[in-house]
């Protein structure tokens, strides 16, 4: 295990056999059984509630599952047809599994959003509270940088890629409440109020995202949500077609955070809206059980902040991302399709990353299954930074149906880490970080040793649109530079004779150039 600061290891190549694999952590069957046993449940439950749903409060739901929802709602009540027609089930029976639903729904914030890590842009990191609109009209808080921002995701490609969130963070509001208790826009800053911004982020197939706090002020000292305002936060959201929701915990205590987070959920789920619910309370008390419940945060949440703020530097992602590998056993559980850990904005495109680390902060991101809101400035964003943020493979690799976090499977003590995500259709992805300060390391492994074992696998490198193939046992070499990765997308036992003749990597010098696109080639899958 690598520990300390001093990696130990001779020079390249790395002979460094892991010391310890997680083996539990690899045990892919296991994983997979429980996953997709609880995924059917699940979207029996999910049927039901976009049943209620669209009847009862005439939403017109399910659209973010798609046609798949209704194939799979059909043959649901085929099933339930079939059994009660073969076993006699009464209309008991089907009163007592449609209430068992209507249970589950008043428990759960299954809102049916964000089945896939949420992807857009908000405003915090790169914009902080600059509400200075005379000397910095660019980039003030105002209306004018959200519908900036939008124009951007929608007119250079972004909003295809899934980045449609655009998100205001704080100092957006009017310093006091209207005359009817109601929170209100910084009349000269958004002299549109938020619901025409809204309205502008929708014409453009966008989502307006909006921040409040549990508390009696928010972080930078405006108006917070008190327990007592509540249903009517929630309403006025609702009410001006917001569709997302990050709730800050400053300026409150424990009890306030216990009460009123899950009474938040609650009222916004009561609007009758579908508003993504972002909570920040598990950061507020030090993101770990016993304090976090986060059985609880999965029912009430869709995202949860667990960790402190990022900032623009390396130093910053770093430590977030190691706070979370580190935790990995207790967090990593709690994320799956509708509710996600998340370790803050994307900061790539700003100034404190290189390009090896905005490839390591993408790769580990996506990894973590975490939401990739992006907080740069996209009018001025280098093409380099787009590169990174548009690459469509590691955005597949983000946008899993499955939603399982990854996790670290090593840290050698050569100071490279490995990560590995499963991913649908028995693929996955594996990440190899150096924490090194020399120079590209050439590091050597085999699929074997990370517990792959089923023969033949295809393998793309993403940043560098390479593909090739491996056999289980053989070594390959990957060079990874300082804070950089190598990231490869990993597909399944393929047939031998496919690839006869053709079958070993011995390094990325065997892999073929494909697609500078970096979409995952088409016949690759
Ligand atoms: C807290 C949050 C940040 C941001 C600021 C705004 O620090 O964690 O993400 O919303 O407040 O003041």
């Amino acid at each position: 295990m690598y520990v300390g600061s001093a990696p130990v290891c001779s020079p390249s190549p790395c002979n460094c056999v892991p010391d310890q694999l997680m083996a539990r952590a690899l045990s892919r069957d296991h994983r997979y059984h429980v996953t997709s046993t609880s995924s059917s449940i699940t979207s029996f439950f999910y049927i039901y509630i976009c049943l209620i749903e669209t009847t009862v409060h005439n939403i017109k739901g399910c659209d973010e599952l798609g046609a798949p929802t209704f194939l799979l709602s059909f043959t649901v009540q085929r099933y339930l047809w079939t059994r009660r027609r073969t076993l006699g089930v009464t209309k008991m029976h089907l009163a007592v599994a449609i209430f068992a639903s209507a249970l589950v729904l008043t428990l759960a914030l299954d809102n049916g959003l964000m089945r896939t890590p949420p992807m857009g842009w908000l405003a915090w990191e790169r914009y902080r509270c600059d509400i200075d609109c005379e000397r910095d009209p660019k980039n003030c808080i105002s209306e004018n940088l959200f519908k900036d921002m939008a124009d951007r995701l929608s007119e250079d490609g972004w909003r295809e890629l899934g980045y449609v969130y655009v998100n205001i963070d704080d100092c957006w509001s009017s310093m006091e409440r209207d005359k009817q208790g109601r929170l209100q826009a910084d009349p000269k800053r958004f002299p549109g109020g938020i619901a025409n911004l809204a309205r502008y982020m929708h014409d453009r197939g966008l989502k307006l995202g909006i921040y409040g706090d549990m508390g009696t002020h928010t972080c930078g000292g405006y108006p917070g949500t008190n327990l007592d305002q509540i249903e009517t936060d929630a309403q006025t959201f609702a009410d001006w077609g917001v569709d997302m929701l990050k709730l800050d915990g400053c300026y409150s205590n424990e009890s306030v955070q216990a009460e009123g987070y899950p009474r938040m959920s609650k009222a916004l789920n009561a609007t009758g809206r579908r508003i993504a619910y972002s909570c920040s309370w598990p950061a507020y008390q030090g993101g770990l059980p016993p304090k976090v419940n986060y059985t609880q945060l999965g029912e009430i949440c869709n995202l949860w902040r667990n960790y402190g703020d990022i900032q623009d530097s390396w130093d910053s992602v770093l430590s977030i991302s190691d706070w979370f590998f580190k935790n990995q056993d207790i967090v990593g559980p709690a994320a799956g399709p509708g509710k996600w850990n998340d370790p803050d904005m994307l900061i790539i495109g700003n100034f404190g990353l290189s390009t090896d680390q905005s490839r390591s902060q993408m790769a580990l991101w996506a990894i973590m299954a975490a939401p990739l809101f992006m907080s740069n400035d996209l009018r001025t964003i280098s093409s380099g930074a787009r590169a990174i943020l548009q690459n469509k493979a590691i955005i597949r690799i983000s946008q899993d149906p499955m939603g399982v976090q990854g996790k670290r499977l090593l840290k050698d003590k050569c100071g490279i880490d490995v990560y590995w995500r499963p991913l649908s259709d028995n693929g996955s992805a594996l990440v190899f970080f150096s924490r090194r300060n020399d120079m590209p390391y050439r590091y050597q492994i085999s699929l074997s040793k990370l517990n792959y074992t089923t023969g033949l696998y295809k393998m793309y490198e993403v940043f560098m649109g390479k593909v090739g193939t491996v056999e289980d046992t053989s070594e390959f070499t990957v060079s990874v530079n300082p804070s950089g990765v190598v990231m490869l997308y990993v597909f399944p036992p393929v047939k031998h004779r496919q690839f006869h003749g053709n079958a070993k990597l011995h390094g990325p010098a065997h892999f073929h150039h494909h697609d500078l696109d970096n979409a995952i080639p088409p016949g690759f899958l």
